[in-house]
């Protein structure tokens, strides 16, 4: 996109209207009147609209977890032709065979920039994940790196839901509900086969996407903590509704079972004049989580920091959890205060969107990510061990750095390309060698 597109696409986002409160029943029309009042399908929707429900749940499963949107559009979703396969690109889906499950602690660099016009479709490079789409478990994780907008190209993924985490660059997400701007430090949370499209606010885009094949993310459960606290509800943003009228061949991207397929549209699919519903996208603002931690000693596991969690059948045990390491005070006395050294059962992706982390002194990088897959040892580097072994316990701020986390129940396997990609780190083991023996009995 040219510059001038990016000011465009940055103004209309700057002037959008959201609607808050994570899970609840939204509403919304961009037209007056467009929105039924007392029942869902009338015998002729207003305005001539096609009335048409999106399904996020099984119609049958509980109030608390039932999800579903009323749509009210221009034209049905149903009329189109044929999707055929298309090229998968960097795209993988689950299982992932590709390579044997590995064991090591392994770090990457950021993406190398595209060298081609780029879009967010396009530029989506699976480095891994676990479970099966078909099967509705498990995860993917993406990273992606964009320097031009979707034009005519809309995509769904009917695998799961997309928690996309920007790193470098704004997003003006052009959803089937309405637009939402997302900017380093944002998540956009996009529902299992909302369509949508993705305008860049700058030049070029970078970021990752937690591709959750299992149940909707919802927030955690608060026990002991209390009715607020973590992330609150209220500062989930969801859409206004907005539309295009638009004629002409859209390409539609449909993610299936791990593959891409497509449709020819003879028009803007994006043209849902109103809505009300649960399944809808939200934007959140990881800046407004409120971090809570030990104010006595030592320091919460990180499940402390869980912005959402995506529940497996077992209770307290995720499928996937979305973990954020925010700015937050220090003050724990006697306390190591950086992570501690540990070997998980769950397996960890890390990545960072700005500053550094409090564990490592050097070579994790905004952009980059780390995995430690299921019982790996890890934890800080021996210089962070050295530095927060001899620190003086007055309070400290933790604020130079975002760094979030995608915990998942099972081992993540590389793709091909992530196992042997020019930017995996080499070496990445050193950083805690030198760990010296310090007992004297
Ligand atoms: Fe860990």
């Amino acid at each position: 996109m040219t510059g001038t597109g990016n000011e465009r696409a940055r103004k209309t986002a700057e002037g959008l209207a959201y609607s808050a409160g994570f899970g609840n029943e939204h509403s919304s029309e961009a037209v007056t009147g467009a929105l039924p009042v007392g029942r869902n399908s009338p015998q002729r929707a207003p305005l001539g609209l096609y009335a048409e429900q999106l399904s996020g749940s099984a119609f049958t499963e509980p109030r608390s977890h039932n999800r579903r949107t009323w749509l009210y559009r221009i034209r049905p979703s149903a009329a189109h032709p044929a999707f055929t396969r298309m090229d998968n690109g960097a795209v993988r889906g689950a299982p992932f065979t590709e390579t044997e499950p590995d064991p090591n602690r392994l770090r990457w660099n950021p993406l190398p920039d595209p060298g081609a016009p780029t879009d967010f479709l396009a530029g989506l490079w699976t480095l891994g994940g676990n479970g099966d789409a078909t099967q509705r478990t498990g995860m993917a994780i993406h990273l992606y790196h964009a320097n031009a907008s979707m034009e005519h190209r809309v995509f769904s993924d009917a695998d799961g839901e997309l928690l996309i985490v920007p790193e470098h660059g704004g997003l003006l997400i052009r959803t089937e509900l309405g637009l939402l701007r997302a900017e380093p430090g944002h998540v956009a949370l996009i529902p299992r086969g909302v369509r949508f499209r993705v305008e860049l606010l700058d030049a070029t885009a970078r970021g990752y996407v937690c591709e959750n094949y299992g149940q909707p993310f919802q927030l955690p459960d608060l026990g002991p903590i209390g009715a607020n606290g973590l992330a609150n509800a209220r500062d989930f943003l969801a859409p206004a509704a907005a539309y295009e009228d638009t004629e002409g061949p859209f390409e539609v991207v449909n993610k299936f079972c791990g593959n891409l397929w497509r449709a020819t549209y003879a028009h803007s699919p994006l043209d849902v004049v109103a809505w009300h519903g649960n399944h809808v996208p939200y934007v959140y603002d990881l800046r407004r989580f409120n971090v809570i931690g030990s104010i006595s000693y030592d320091h919460p596991d990180p499940s402390i920091f869980t912005v959402l969690t995506s529940p497996s059948d077992t209770a307290g045990l995720a499928g996937v959890d979305f973990v954020v390491f925010a700015p937050r005070w220090l003050v724990g006395e006697n306390t190591f205060r950086p992570p501690y050294f540990h070997r998980n059962v769950m397996s960890e992706y890390m990545g960072l969107v700005e500053g550094a982390y409090d564990a490592k002194a050097e070579g994790f990088v905004p952009g980059g990510g780390s995995l430690h897959n299921m019982m790996s040892a890890h934890g800080p580097d021996r210089e962070t061990f050295d530095r927060a072994s001899a620190a003086e316990l007055k309070p400290q701020k933790i604020d130079d750095g975002l760094a979030f986390m995608f915990e998942t129940r099972w081992p993540v396997t590389l793709t091909g390309q992530a196992a042997g990609a020019d930017h995996l780190q080499s070496g990445y083991d050193q950083v805690w060698q030198g760990l010296e023996r310090h007992f004297r009995p």
